[in-house]
């Protein structure tokens, strides 16, 4: 599946951008099932927002328990001073994560499309596991910015890593909030790390590394619906608020070999669910 100029774009830049990779039934079927997901959520029982702008504080156990589950999350801009909703249920979710690929079968299906495993074998991957799902919406004018970070950061494990597949759901503009990228500079140091104190079930953000997050070239990664953006867990990368009227929906796994070792301070962690092969 992929060319050996693009095996070595994908070492030396640190992230791999495929066009058009996915049919728009494909990408229509994982839109069709997030939007049942978002139809049946319940916003009374569960008001937890999704931000990245106070150094993760407010992560809750609702968004620890969504390590093995389907759980929604709302956008800060989407509740008034009451914390009731200022706009449609449907405008209103972040993001769904993280084990939609175990207990959705729409999104299970799409994870074992041939090509995913393909692409993944082509890189260097012998028996790559998917260890974790987000469907992320970007609401149109309220989709919130991700600050710059690393996804090594949120997962913790050993070298060489986990690698991430972004896949387009619909077109990614600058207008809409795209990706950022900086080529090579997946060789930079770990900047912070998301730990979890077990025992009060609480997370901090710490800094390991005072390294500007800006030290390379930003590239804006505008890309198709249906296309793919595969990136190192060092990179680092961010997207802007969604200021246009249009959403921008992004659904991301996160994969590392068989065997890789996982952090016990770790938020994700599978005891129930095991494996998911791809
Ligand atoms: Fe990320």
């Amino acid at each position: 599946m992929l060319s050996n100029e693009q095996r070595e774009q994908f070492q030396s830049r640190g992230y791999l951008v495929l066009e058009n990779v996915f049919s728009g039934q494909a990408i229509g079927s994982v839109k069709n099932a997030a939007q049942r997901i978002v139809a049946d959520f319940d916003v009374s029982r569960h008001r937890t927002v999704f931000t990245t702008r106070d150094r993760d504080a407010g992560r809750d156990e609702y968004f620890l328990e969504s390590a093995e589950a389907v759980h929604c999350f709302l956008e800060e801009g989407a509740l008034d001073g009451n914390g009731d909703l200022n706009r449609p249920k449907e405008l209103a979710i972040n993001k769904i994560g993280h084990a939609m690929h175990d207990l959705v079968p729409a999104f299970s299906d799409f994870c074992r499309l041939p090509v995913i495993g393909q692409v993944l074998r082509d890189i260097g991957y012998h028996a790559p596991l998917l260890w974790q799902t987000m469907y992320i919406f970007k609401q149109p004018n309220i989709g919130g910015e991700v600050r710059w970070h690393q996804d090594a950061s949120y997962l913790h494990s050993t070298r060489p890593g986990v690698t991430g597949i972004w896949i387009a759901i619909e077109e990614a503009t600058r207008e809409n909030g795209c990706l950022w990228m900086q080529p090579g500079q997946h060789h930079s140091p770990l900047r912070e790390i998301y730990e979890v104190d077990w025992s009060s079930r609480t997370g901090k953000l710490q800094t390991l590394d005072d390294t500007p997050w800006t030290s390379g070239e930003a590239i804006a990664v505008e890309v198709p619906a249906g296309s793919a953006v595969l990136f190192h867990d060092h990179m680092p990368h961010f997207s802007s608020q969604n200021r246009s009227d249009r959403s921008r929906h992004a659904f991301t796994l996160h994969v590392a070999e068989s065997g890789t070792a996982w952090g016990a301070k770790n938020w994700l962690q599978r005891p129930n669910l095991g494996s998911f092969e791809l």
